[in-house]
C-alpha cells in the first residue's frame, strides 16, 4: 500500500522524536510527515542539534533528498545553508557531516537507510544534485503553466530526473488581489503531489495552509481551485510518474477563508478537529 492521501496538516502538530544511535542521522530530532509502509520511503522534518558531527568518511545507502529550511549543514567541504537543496544518491561519499550551528532540515529518504563507513560504491551521477542555493539566486527563471491563477509567479526547478520524469521544484507566487481574482479552474495530476509551503499562505476548499503546511495528494484526485491573499513560496515535489496537469475549463469560485476540513490518515485523524493557529515556524 502506498502512502495515504494527507491533505494536509501544519507540521507543527506533529511529534518530535530523537533518533536513536543505531540512526543515520543519531541524536537529531525529526518529524514524520508521511512515510511509505512498503518502500520505507519517508519525507521528514530532522532538526539537527548544534554541534551535531559524523565525523569519518562514509556514505548513505539510499537516496537522499533535503532542503534547508534554516541553519547550515555542511557535507566535506560543501556548506548548504538556509533555501539550499540537494538530491544526493546511493553511494555518494560524504567526508563528514556536521551542523556546527544546528539546522532544520525537510529531508526525503527513498527507502531504509544507513551510514556505511567501509569502502566506496560510487552513486549515479545522473541523479545528483549536488547543491542549488536558492537564497543566492536574483531570478527564478523557470517557466510557470499558465493555467496558474496568481500574480508574481516565479519557479525555480530543482530537480528533474530523466528516467522517471519526477520533479522538485520552488514555486513564488505574489500576493492576489481578491477584487480581481475570484476563480480559477481545478486541476489533476496522474502522480503524487506533494508541497511544504515555506512561507506564505494559501487558500484552498480544505482550509487555509500557512507556513509549515504539508500535503501528500496520490495522483488522480481534482483540486482546487486556489489562491493566495498574502502570496507564498512553495516547495513541491512530483513522484510517482512524470509531471502533467489536467486542466478543467470552467473556473470556480475560490473560497479565501475556507474552514479546516483536511484529508488525513487514521493516525492523524485527531488533528482534523483543530486548526493550527500558533507561531511556531514547522
Ligand atoms: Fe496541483
Amino acid at each position: 500500500m502506498a502512502r495515504a492521501h494527507l491533505e494536509f496538516i501544519q507540521s507543527q502538530v506533529l511529534a518530535w522524536f530523537t533518533l536513536p544511535d543505531t540512526a543515520a542521522r543519531p541524536g537529531v530530532a525529526c518529524k514524520v510527515l508521511s512515510k511509505d509502509p512498503e518502500s520505507g520511503a519517508v519525507s521528514v522534518v530532522l532538526k539537527y542539534p548544534a554541534g551535531f558531527e559524523i565525523a569519518r568518511p562514509h556514505y548513505l545507502d539510499n537516496d537522499e533528498e533535503f532542503f534547508v529550511l534554516d541553519g547550515e549543514l555542511r557535507i566535506g567541504e560543501t556548506a548548504y545553508g538556509a533555501h539550499s537543496y540537494a538530491y544526493l544518491p546511493d553511494g555518494y561519499p560524504r567526508a563528514n557531516m556536521t551542523a556546527p550551528n544546528g539546522a532544520t532540515v525537510l529531508t526525503f529518504f527513498e527507502g531504509p537507510h544507513k551510514n556505511v563507513f567501509e569502502g566506496a560504491k560510487g552513486c549515479d551521477r545522473a541523479k545528483l544534485v549536488e547543491r542549488i542555493a536558492a537564497a543566492d539566486r536574483k531570478t527564478w527563471g523557470d517557466s510557470v503553466d499558465p493555467k496558474v491563477v496568481g500574480a508574481g509567479l516565479q519557479k525555480l526547478m530543482l530537480r528533474l530526473d530523466e528516467k522517471t520524469g519526477e520533479r522538485t521544484w520552488l514555486l513564488n507566487m505574489g500576493p492576489t488581489d481578491r477584487a480581481v481574482v475570484t476563480a480559477a479552474p481545478l486541476e489533476t495530476h496522474p502522480h503524487v503531489e506533494e508541497l511544504f509551503l515555506l512561507g506564505g499562505e494559501i487558500s484552498m476548499p480544505q482550509g487555509v495552509l500557512r507556513r509549515g503546511a504539508y500535503f501528500w495528494r496520490p495522483g488522480g484526485i481534482q483540486h482546487g481551485p486556489i489562491g493566495s491573499l498574502a502570496g507564498c513560496t512553495c516547495f513541491f515535489r512530483c513522484k510517482e510518474g512524470p509531471f502533467s496537469t489536467d486542466w478543467t475549463d470552467r473556473a470556480e469560485t475560490i473560497v479565501w477563508d475556507a474552514p479546516y476540513r483536511p484529508t488525513l490518515p487514521s493516525t492523524l485523524a485527531s488533528h482534523a478537529a483543530t486548526e493550527y493557529r500558533g507561531t511556531d515556524p514547522y
